[in-house]
């Protein structure tokens, strides 16, 4: 059973699309992909050779080991074939921003950073992309922005590239809280900007 937080990224993949997973880890995201029929023209890359090992071991229970390409690769530094999107979670704004850095980028990225998102938002839009969909998503009490970017410009105000652009009433009365706590805490004048910030957005989405 996968979770919630892939399950999420699986939803936003097009169907029949050729897709490749950076830094796969156990290949939860493709088997769930080729089992559900999202689509059968997957790849799975990973830095770690140990890790590929695991990998293999799973596409083998799946009897999927000739369905799914492996590759071992440091982001898309041995991927030589064009993709029409890529999944990159799980990892640390810094890792991925790394791996953005590549002549070989699909038109069609799905991101997921446990960590500085507005950093990587901010990137993305340097990088000439714009959300197309972003999710929050609560899974065992932790909430995961999943944004899947497109080719194309935009320009993300203060709030969009802080909080994002989900319509996720419930995360952002959670960051509302969490703002709360720290501005008690520290009494630093920037969580009670950020309070009414969030207010007025949380006011703005319908129930
Ligand atoms: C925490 S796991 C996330 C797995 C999966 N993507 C997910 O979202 O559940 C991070 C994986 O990324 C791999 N990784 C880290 N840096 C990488 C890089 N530069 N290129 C490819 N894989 C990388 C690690 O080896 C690890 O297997």
């Amino acid at each position: 059973m996968i979770s919630k937080r892939l399950k999420a990224i699986a939803s936003l993949i097009d169907k029949n699309s050729k897709v490749i997973d950076i830094g796969t880890d156990h290949a939860y995201l493709p088997i769930f992909l080729y089992n559900n029929k999202i689509t059968t023209k997957i790849t799975a890359t990973d830095v770690s050779e140990k890790v590929l090992e695991n990998s293999f071991k799973n596409l083998t229970k799946n009897e999927l080991e000739n369905k799914i390409k492996l590759i071992k690769s440091d982001g898309f530094n041995n991927v030589c074939e064009k993709y029409d999107i890529a999944v990159i979670a799980g990892m640390g704004a810094h890792t991925i921003i790394k791996i953005l850095n590549s002549s070989n980028l699909p038109d069609k990225l799905i991101i997921q950073s446990n960590n500085n998102i507005d950093i990587l938002r901010k990137n993305m839009n340097e990088l000439n992309y714009k959300i197309d969909k972003e999710l929050a998503i609560l899974d065992k009490n932790k909430y995961y922005n999943i944004i899947k970017y497109e080719k194309g410009k935009e320009k993300l105000n203060n709030n969009q590239l802080l909080f994002g652009k989900s319509n996720n009433k419930n995360y952002y009365k959670y960051l509302l809280e969490k703002n709360n706590i720290l501005y008690k805490k520290t009494k630093n004048e920037k969580y009670l900007s950020n309070i009414a910030n969030l207010q007025n957005i949380i006011e703005k989405i319908l129930d």
